[in-house]
């Protein structure tokens, strides 16, 4: 919350002149190693960008903690007229949107279906087409299994005007919050993002194309899928001991992990199961947890183990 009410200072009007005087007005000095200096102009950071009436802002909410927004996202939340937002949007998030502005909520309800993709993108034509500049709020990065070529191609058809602003993926939270990298010279060469949605009767995904031992492989919307994800990998040649490592709610104080390989992965998950949203990473990179001094550090509701 402290860093909710951070951001809500450096972003409300007031000290936001403040703010800006101060990143206008500063340079700094760069040394180098070799002992040369340099002085360097002040950064430029403007905060005061436009949101235009009859547009479609699809923005990238990041990964839950509010710090990972970026400085965009955050100021069309504060501008613009409506805002739609999905399930996996944070309240720390959403509560950058000030009070009196609308906002329709379009995700999942607990046992229901969330609302169809054709509405979504009807609502959106229809705020639009009433003046208004509209922030599509998508958790990560909206680009990233999130429906977003649908959303764009609802919005051309209407000749409504659109701009996308990325976030920070679940894969990059996850990887930095469990302090690994996700390729490295040493261990992956190659990182792929598949949805897990395909690891299921009828829709299997390639497994010889993703038994790799150079790359990351990262799963989306794997959860229920990991039995299926672990056997399908060493049915396709990885090795027993190959790692993987789970993290739900990753960026968030609550994050909690597992570490394992895919022999034992599944029973460990139905041993200590985690929560939803859950990320899963196949990979070498996986060995560098137990060493990293970058893991996350603050004690989570459920301890990482
Ligand atoms: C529909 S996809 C949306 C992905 C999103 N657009 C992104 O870029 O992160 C939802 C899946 O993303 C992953 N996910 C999203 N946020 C997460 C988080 N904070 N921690 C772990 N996994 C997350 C989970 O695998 C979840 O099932």
């Amino acid at each position: 919350m402290r860093a909710l009410s951070q951001l809500k200072t450096l972003l409300s009007p007031e000290p936001l002149q403040a703010a800006l005087s101060r990143l206008h007005g500063l340079g700094h000095i760069v040394r180098s190693p070799f002992g040369r200096t340099t002085r360097v102009a002040a950064p430029t950071v403007t905060l005061d960008g436009d949101c235009h009436a009859g547009r479609v802002y699809l923005v990238g909410a990041g990964s839950g903690d509010v710090e990972l927004l970026t400085l965009k996202a955050a100021r069309l939340l504060q501008q613009a007229d409506a805002v739609v937002y999905d399930r996996l949007v944070g309240d720390d998030v959403l509560a950058l949107i000030p009070a009196g502005h609308e906002r329709y909520y379009v995700g999942k309800e607990r046992g229901h279906h969330s609302v169809p993709q054709a509405e979504i993108g009807a609502l959106l034509v229809k705020l639009a087409g009433q003046g208004k500049s509209v922030v599509r709020l998508k958790g990560g990065d909206p680009g990233v299994f999130g429906r977003m070529g649908e959303e764009l191609a609802a919005l051309a058809e209407a000749g409504v005007e659109a701009e996308i602003v990325p976030g920070i993926t679940a894969a990059s939270a996850a990887a930095a919050g469990m302090g690994i990298p996700l390729t490295d010279r040493a261990h992956a060469q190659q990182l792929r993002f598949v949805t897990a949605q395909l690891c299921r009767k009828g829709g299997e995904p390639d497994w010889a194309e993703l038994a790799r031992q150079d790359e990351t492989l990262i799963f989306y919307m794997g959860l229920t899928k990991v039995e299926a994800i672990c056997t399908g990998l060493r049915r396709a040649g990885l090795p027993d001991d190959w790692p993987i490592m789970l993290v739900a709610n990753a960026s968030l104080p609550e994050q909690a992990s597992l570490v394992g390989t895919l022999a034992d992965m599944p029973e460990k998950l139905a041993a200590s199961p985690l929560p939803s949203p859950c990320l899963i990473v196949v990979g070498s990179v996986v060995r560098m947890v137990e060493r990293s001094p970058a893991a996350m550090t603050n004690t989570p509701a459920e301890p990482s183990r």
